[in-house]
């Protein structure tokens, strides 16, 4: 059973305003490439080969003109396109017909990740576990998903963007799920913001009994407010140089003709 990619870049990229008020966030420069390189190259070092990318907001004619198939980077790619801001599980819901009866590894568009993810990922997909969450300690917890244990160390619940949070352990945005994740979907209530949040799917499988979870030791940014895009472009540059991609020369000369 091959484990199939998602990258998730349909967000609107509000909280980069002026920077994506006319592109599309995911084509931002990070380090020496455009941003949607990270997460794509993220799910090839967890063993995908078929990928689809969930676009939306502004610019997705430009993500497909730079991807084009995805051969360049070794992977197989498809598009889908998601209409309105309507949440990480909503848009893990537009997966369903590309995953069919195969586990799916999902990575937000912006999310920077440099480290080893394939053993977690094997695991998940010769496991019995429905859904696999990746969490990291982070300074910032309050902005994002917290975890939270029992005094045994127990893993008991996921809190979105807490006042107070319970841990310094947050999701980030690799997921793992089974095809059983859509009919979760189903069943899920937007939140106040209006959005089918990510936690709440990671709550249903935890409550089932059925979550496992990795501590990642790698280096992971998330480049989606000004601040952390400038510390995910110091980040990259740390480590592009050992994940070379095309530089589009090749590409440019066919296009420009003799
Ligand atoms: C989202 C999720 C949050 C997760 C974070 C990781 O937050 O809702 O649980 O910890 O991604 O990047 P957002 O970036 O949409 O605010």
């Amino acid at each position: 059973m091959a484990l199939k990619g998602v990258v998730l870049a349909g967000g609107s990229g509000s909280r980069l305003f002026p920077l994506t008020l006319v592109t599309n966030k995911h084509l931002l420069p990070v380090y020496d490439r455009p941003m949607i390189y990270y997460p794509l190259l993220t799910l090839r070092e967890m063993g995908c080969e078929e990928v689809m990318v969930v676009v939306g907001g502004r610019s997705v004619g430009d993500i497909l003109e730079l991807l084009h198939d995805g051969s360049d980077i070794g992977l197989n790619l498809t598009y889908r396109f998601q209409r309105g801001a309507l949440g990480i599980a909503h848009a893990i819901g537009l997966a369903r017909e590309f995953a069919g009866t195969d586990p799916i590894a999902i990575v937000l568009g912006d999310n920077i990740l440099r480290g080893e993810l394939r053993p977690f990922a094997d695991e998940f997909a010769s496991g019995d576990a429905q859904a696999g969450a990746v969490l990291k300690g982070v300074p910032d917890p309050e902005r994002f998903g917290v975890a939270e244990f029992d005094a045994d160390g127990t893993l008991l619940n996921f809190e979105e963007k807490p006042e107070h949070p319970k841990s310094n352990l947050i999701p980030i945005g690799v997921y793992l799920f089974r095809p059983s994740v859509f009919e979760v979907i189903d069943t899920l209530e937007p939140s106040a913001r209006g959005e089918f949040e990510i936690t709440d799917l990671l709550n249903h499988y935890l409550r089932q009994r059925s979550l496992s979870h990795t501590v990642f030791e790698g280096g992971w940014e998330d480049a989606g407010t000004i601040e952390s895009l400038l510390d995910a472009h110091r980040f990259a540059a740390t480590f592009a140089g050992d994940q070379p991609i095309e530089t589009g020369h090749d590409r440019a000369e066919v296009e420009a003709g003799p």
